[in-house]
């Protein structure tokens, strides 16, 4: 039988790191009491013979109901309006730390906005950040970081001359793959990102990135290689190279050598746009 420790010790490894409640909920006591209460009263207009109304059930706090009746539609229009009044980065950092549209915000432990040089000529854009990450509040730090940083010394950039940033600022829990309607949420925010810092070039890190950034529909393995181009909300076109993510190179060490071309190609774009 294994003890509480080794218990705990085996979510952490299989990526359950993140309770959702300070306290437990008793799902099966839920469904238990909604199967035996009477239905909900339709609610009428009060009428001469009608009897004084019962007590309402308690209604959740209001945390809750804010966060679960604004409809998806206006969290996105909310992100827009937001994001679109950011007129530098920091102030988009700001609006981002006060918007409370994304479910994510609430399990995260910190956001995370980017990493390195925003007046690079180049912009590399992740997915969203993993244990790591979210526990410095910085991009790219865990184990692929620690690759993405070897592949940018192989092509002479380092955190000085590159910005790193992902498409989700916030760690999902457990990892899990960030859902559509969360990506669009925080599609403005990272969108404005990338208007404001305005790089020569960007990197799409994978096939996430690669799919935000480009609108493809084709898989990473079919992607990469081939320059695409990302158009910011105020019309200027960027050129954008989809690579392999340095999460994937790590289990797939042989494919190293097709991120090796990407960033070959990269190398001399950008040295041709800068000299
Ligand atoms: N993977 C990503 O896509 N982004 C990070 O910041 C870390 C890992």
């Amino acid at each position: 039988m294994p003890n509480l420790r080794e218990l705990l010790h085996f979510y952490s490894e299989a990526g359950v790191d993140t309770p959702l409640e300070d306290l437990p909920v008793d799902r099966f006591s839920q469904v238990e009491a909604k199967r035996i209460a009477p239905a909900a009263p339709v609610q009428r207009a009060p009428g001469p013979q009608q009897q004084p109304e019962s007590p309402q059930p308690s209604q959740p706090a209001p945390s809750t109901l804010t966060r679960a009746t604004v409809p998806d539609d206006a969290k996105i229009a909310m992100a827009r309006q937001l994001a679109s009044s950011a007129a530098t980065l920091e102030e988009l950092r700001e609006q981002l730390g006060a918007f409370d549209g994304c479910n994510l915000k609430f399990t995260a432990k910190n956001l995370v906005f980017a990493d390195g040089n925003p007046n690079a000529s180049i912009m590399f854009v992740g997915e969203a950040p993993g244990r790591e990450e979210d526990l410095e509040g910085v991009p790219f730090i865990g184990r692929s970081g620690q690759l993405l940083d070897r592949m940018l010394a192989a092509i002479g950039l380092d955190r000085t001359s590159a910005y790193i940033a992902n498409t989700i600022p916030w760690r999902p829990p457990g990892n899990r793959t960030p859902t559509p309607l969360e990506t669009e949420i925080c599609r403005p925010f990272f969108e404005r990102q990338i208007e404001l810092a305005n790089p020569k070039l960007l990197v799409a890190l994978g096939g996430p990135a690669a799919k935000a950034l480009t609108n493809a529909t084709e898989g990473i393995l079919r992607l990469r290689g081939n320059w695409k181009s990302h158009s910011t909300a105020s019309g200027i076109e960027i050129p954008v190279m989809p690579t392999l993510h340095p999460a994937y190179l790590l289990r797939n060490a042989a494919q190293k050598r097709f991120a090796w071309r990407d960033f070959v190609s990269v190398k001399m774009r950008l040295r041709a746009l800068t000299e």
